[in-house]
């Protein structure tokens, strides 16, 4: 199996290449990340000079190096690349909608001219929009997103499935909750509380904190894309969830019993605009037909995270400080810029 993985320097895509060589050793993969503020080669240290992994820094929305980078055979592409920060793209969506809908658009294109045989395209279950109590949506709901970054993944999500009805290209679309684990920047609500309680600063809860999630550790979603890859059906979309919302509040205050940490460092600040209430999603299908199910729960996904981060103050401070970004500056220059044959 050769992959072109997209988007693979962030924090799933990096989880994901790295279980992906654990678990298939014969496997090469290509990752192409064009290293934005997300985009993070430490991430990738222990596998970076792995035989069968090769790095290339580049736009999705680049057609010429995607161009290239598919003139060797590529036995399917998992394309994770996207701007994923819904606050950032509350500030400004212009990335969003380049790397978000052009680029999947731009890298689809490609992919179809050059045939190749499976384009898994990850998204996320914010298109559903926000559901009431007692609703969870499944692969036929509505597509409601509300926030501009929810919005750039539906109008992929969109293009993908076209590309399917209109050229039997065969895209397959996964959904998927919250990820939480290692490696996550810490911009995003767990990996900024623990980081921010470790520091005992102040954890800033938007709005009530009664907003729900439904979170899933990291490697059970890296276990889910492996299932689909595998054996999931061309043109279809499989959800992807623990199964379990969760409100914020209770995430957080699990999170400080966690780090034997006080609840006053909770603090309720101005609410996010257009905040969803409530994701939850119906995840039968994968279930059912792929006998998937995630493995760890929320407590020990969490405790698990804690410690990571606790063990990982370099990380954390490299990527509070920015140093990351000067070492992927120096760790492309030093690399050869040729394109990698398999
Ligand atoms: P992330 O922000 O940690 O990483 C995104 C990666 O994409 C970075 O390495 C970045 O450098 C790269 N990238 C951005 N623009 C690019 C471009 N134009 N060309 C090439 N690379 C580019 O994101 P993540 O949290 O790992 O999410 C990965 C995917 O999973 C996204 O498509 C996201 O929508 C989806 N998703 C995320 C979650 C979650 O909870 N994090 C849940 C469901 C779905
Ligand atoms: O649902 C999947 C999505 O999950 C992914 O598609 C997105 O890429 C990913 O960013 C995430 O979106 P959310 O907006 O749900 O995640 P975030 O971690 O930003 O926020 C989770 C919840 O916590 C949300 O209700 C907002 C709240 N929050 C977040 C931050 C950063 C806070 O209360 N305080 C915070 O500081």
């Amino acid at each position: 199996m050769k992959l072109l993985v997209t988007g693979g320097a962030g924090f799933i895509g990096s989880n994901f290449i790295r279980y992906f060589l654990r678990a298939h050793p014969d496997a090469h993969i290509v990752n192409l990340d064009k290293l934005t503020y997300a985009g993070n080669l430490d991430n990738l240290s222990e596998i970076e000079s792995h035989p069968n992994y090769k790095f290339v820094r580049g736009d999705v929305a680049d057609s010429n190096l995607i161009n290239s980078i598919l003139s060797q055979p590529i036995d399917a592409i998992v394309h994770f690349a996207a701007e994923t920060h819904v606050d950032r793209s509350i500030a400004d969506a212009q990335a969003f909608v380049r790397t978000n809908v052009l680029g999947t658009y731009t890298l689809l294109d490609v992919a179809k001219r050059k045939r190749v045989g499976r384009f898994l395209h990850i998204s996320t279950d914010e298109v559903y929009g926000s559901l009431t109590a007692d609703e969870s949506a499944n692969e036929q709901s509505h597509i409601q997103p509300n926030s501009p970054y929810a919005a750039s993944k539906a109008a992929s999500d969109m293009f993908a499935r076209s590309f399917w009805q209109t050229y039997q290209f065969p895209v397959v679309i996964t959904r998927c909750s919250n990820n939480y684990g290692p490696y996550q920047f810490p911009e995003k609500l767990i990996p900024l509380m623990i980081t921010h309680a470790l520091h005992d600063m102040k954890l800033p809860v938007y709005g009530d904190g009664l907003n729900e999630r439904d979170w899933l550790f990291v490697e059970d979603h890296c276990r889910a894309i492996d299932r689909v890859l595998e054996a999931g059906r061309p043109g279809e979309v499989y959800n992807i969830g623990f199964g379990r919302p969760v409100k914020n509040l209770e995430v957080v205050r699990l999170l400080l019993r966690i780090m034997g940490k006080s609840e006053d460092l909770i603090e309720f600040v101005a609410d996010r605009p257009g905040h969803d209430r409530r994701y939850a999603l119906d995840t039968g299908k994968i279930r059912a037909e792929l006998g998937w199910e995630p493995a760890v729960g929320l407590e020990q996904g969490l405790a698990e995270t804690v410690e990571w981060y606790r063990n990982h103050p370099d990380w954390v401070e490299r990527t509070r400080n920015g140093e990351y970004l000067t070492y992927c500056e120096k760790f492309y220059r030093n690399r050869d810029a040729t394109l990698p044959q398999l």
